[in-house]
């Protein structure tokens, strides 16, 4: 079985061939950081533009790297949310438009459900695991069972921890997106200089808050404009890791009650390539007995593979779409969990 995956529904054009035993056929990504970059953040219109100018030209290298004929797909995936909008459009009107003129099966998919499934393609990984999925738009930990059975333990009940580490790294006047840029600066700084909160820490359950954190450290800069930028993305980076650890150690303890079995903590998205966090989950994990799985960072950002791989996944299990399937900007991947009502569009 063989799968084309298609993703926009942020700032990175995807595309890629992946089939039912784990091959990567090809996976193409092209970013627009660059195109954002001087705004210091995703312009949704920006995006959804970038979007049509590049998706037919990447779906077709996808194809032609992958050294398939249109008609030897299977399936056609594309992301249909959640995301920003314009561009979730491009990408489920353009696999649409494949699906019917090949008159093959269309696979709409949940953005987070590839973030989740990842592993199983990355890590050959069986169900069930626990699940922290940390990205520029996401901040939430799931218990997932098997396909469509995800239960949502905690969320972010304001920022996702990506847009924590971007408002940080621009008030720092560190280029966008701020992460990867904190996470430089933090290994040749002293992450005990600079006092932060540490907000949710000690509190019942696994959601999270970046808005305190992100307050603080704008007062601190405030106040003190002569701070060394090194010492503080250090100190934002240990106060982001202390909050991620407390918050995933309630979590293991509330998976267990459910499933007292489940033996992976899996990390997903962009944050997930953090090293600092890394370290700080994988020692987490030998506490608690648990084994970290992290797919290779290329596989944690967007990419194609992973929408891709949750149509494999869905074509399998005969979950496929009616051609006149909507977009949708806010999709939980647990439909039973309470809504967020402060988190914005992205949690
Ligand atoms: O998953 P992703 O590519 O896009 C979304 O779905 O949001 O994640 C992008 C986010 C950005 O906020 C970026 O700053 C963050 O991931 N990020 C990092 C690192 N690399 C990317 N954050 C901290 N440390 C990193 N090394
Ligand atoms: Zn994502």
């Amino acid at each position: 079985m063989i799968v084309l995956g298609i993703e926009t529904s942020c700032d990175e054009t995807a595309a890629a061939v992946v089939d039912d035993q784990r091959r990567i056929l090809s996976n193409i990504v092209l970013s627009q950081t660059e195109d954002h970059r001087p705004y210091g953040g995703v312009v949704p219109e920006i995006a959804a533009r970038s979007h049509v100018e590049h998706i037919d030209g990447l779906i077709r290298n996808a194809m032609e790297l992958a050294q398939l004929k249109f008609s030897e797909l299977d399936g056609i995936a594309a992301t249909a949310g959640p995301g920003l909008i314009g561009g979730v459009m491009v990408g489920l009107v353009t696999g649409k438009a494949i699906a019917a003129a090949l008159a093959k099966p269309l696979l709409a998919i949940n953005h987070l459900e590839g973030h989740a499934l990842t592993a199983r393609l990355t890590d050959n990984l069986e169900f069930p695991y626990l699940l922290l999925l940390i990205s520029g738009g996401h901040c939430q930990l799931l218990l997932i069972e098997g396909l469509a059975q995800y239960t949502r333990l905690g969320t972010t009940i304001d920022d996702a921890v990506g847009e924590a580490f971007d408002k940080a790294g621009k008030m720092l006047g560190l280029p966008y997106p701020g992460g990867p840029a904190i996470q430089a600066a933090a290994e040749l700084g002293n992450d005990l200089a600079v006092d932060l909160p540490r907000p949710m820490i000690g509190r019942e359950g696994c959601d999270f808050s970046f808005s305190g954190l992100k307050s603080a450290l704008r007062r601190k800069l405030e106040s003190d404009p002569n701070l060394g930028v090194d010492d503080v993305a250090a100190s934002f980076q240990r106060a982001v890791g202390d909050v991620v650890v407390d918050r995933t150690a309630n979590a293991i303890a509330m998976a267990r009650q459910k499933r007292p079995d489940v033996p992976y903590l899996v990390i997903a998205g962009g944050v997930a390539a953090n090293n600092h966090l890394r370290l700080r989950l994988d020692r987490l994990c030998v506490d608690t007995d648990l084994q970290l799985v992290a797919p290779p960072p290329e596989f944690c950002t967007d990419n194609g593979a992973m929408i891709a791989w949750a149509g494999v996944e869905r074509l399998g299990a005969g979950l496929t779409d009616p051609l006149d399937v909507q977009v949708r900007a806010r999709w939980p991947l647990d439909p039973h969990a309470r809504p967020m009502p402060f988190a914005g569009k992205k949690a």
